[in-house]
C-alpha cells in the first residue's frame, strides 16, 4: 500500500432508483462507522439522486460525488449540468473522461480537459480517468494513449491547481468485463502515468498525486492491487452497488 491517502470511488453508473439509492449509501456509512477518516470515500449516484444521496451521507465522512460535469459555466446547455450546481447539492467530487463517456459517447481529449479545468476553477475535486482499449493494449500503446489523454487533459493547468485531483487508470478492456490486468501490468501502467506528471511538472508533483485502479476490482481480487505501492485505491463500478462488496473493498484498502 503506498504511502499517499487512500481513495475509493463508488462509481453507481445509470444504476439505482430513489429508493435502492438511499439504502445503500445507508449501509455504506454504517459500514464504515470505524474507518472515519483513514482515507477519502466517495459515492457517486445517478444526477437525479445526488441531492438524495448527499443528504443521506450528509454527517458522514463519505463525500458526494457526480460522475460527469458540464465545461461550460451556466446558460443554454440543455441536458448538461454545471459544476456550480452539483456544488450546490453538495458533491465535492466529480468524474472526469471516463471512458463510458469518451468511447461510448465520444468525449474528445480535448471536450476532457475542458471539463477537468472548468471542475477545479469552481472548486470541485476531480477524478480524471484514463485508459487504453484491448486494441490499443495490444498494439503495444497502452503509456502511449494515457500519455495523449493525460497530456491534453492537464494542458495549462498549473500543479497548484491539481491539488484536488485523483487520476483513475482504468483499462477499457478490464471495465465490467471481470477481465483485469495482472498486477504487473497495472504496476506499469502506473508507474508510467507517474512518468507522465514528473515530465509535465516535476517528481515531487508526480509523487503526491494519488493514482487508483478501476476495472472489475472485487474483493477477491483488491488485496492484490493495493500490494502495490504504486497503487493508491480504487474506482468501483459493478462491486459498489452491493453495499457488502463496495465495504469489503473500503476495508481492505482502509485498513
Ligand atoms: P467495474 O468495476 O464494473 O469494472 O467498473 C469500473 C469503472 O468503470 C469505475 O468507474
Amino acid at each position: 500500500m503506498s504511502q499517499r491517502r487512500p481513495f475509493i470511488g463508488g462509481n453507481w453508473k445509470m444504476n439505482t432508483d430513489h429508493a435502492s439509492a438511499v439504502e445503500l449509501a445507508e449501509q455504506v456509512i454504517a459500514g464504515l462507522q470505524d474507518h472515519a477518516d483513514s482515507g477519502d470515500v466517495v459515492l457517486c449516484p445517478p444526477y437525479p439522486y445526488l441531492d438524495l444521496v448527499g443528504r443521506t451521507i450528509l454527517s458522514s465522512p463519505v463525500a458526494l460525488g457526480a460522475q460527469d460535469v458540464s465545461p461550460e459555466a451556466s446558460g443554454a446547455f440543455t441536458g448538461e449540468v454545471s459544476a456550480s450546481m452539483l456544488l450546490d447539492v453538495g458533491a465535492r467530487w466529480t468524474l472526469v473522461g471516463h471512458s463510458e463517456r469518451r468511447h461510448g459517447l465520444g468525449e474528445s481529449d480535448a471536450l476532457v480537459g475542458r471539463k477537468l479545468a472548468r471542475a477545479l476553477q469552481s472548486g470541485l475535486k476531480v477524478v480524471l480517468c484514463c485508459g487504453e482499449t484491448q486494441e490499443e493494449r495490444a498494439s503495444g500503446k497502452t503509456d502511449e494513449v494515457n500519455r495523449r489523454q493525460l497530456e491534453i487533459a492537464l494542458e495549462g493547468l498549473e500543479p497548484a491547481a491539481l491539488d484536488a485531483m485523483v487520476i483513475a487508470y482504468e483499462p477499457v478492456w478490464a471495465i465490467g468485463t471481470g477481465l483485469t490486468p495482472s498486477l504487473e501490468d497495472a504496476e506499469a501502467a502506473h508507474l508510467a502515468i507517474r512518468s507522465v506528471l514528473g515530465s509535465l511538472y516535476d517528481d515531487q508533483f508526480a509523487a503526491s498525486v494519488r493514482i487508483v485502479y478501476g476495472g472489475s476490482m472485487k474483493p477477491t481480487n483488491v488485496a492484490q492491487f493495493i500490494s502495490s505501492p504504486e497503487i493508491d485505491g480504487g474506482l468501483i463500478g459493478g462491486a459498489s452497488l452491493k453495499a457488502e462488496d463496495f465495504l469489503a473493498i473500503c476495508r481492505e484498502i482502509l485498513a
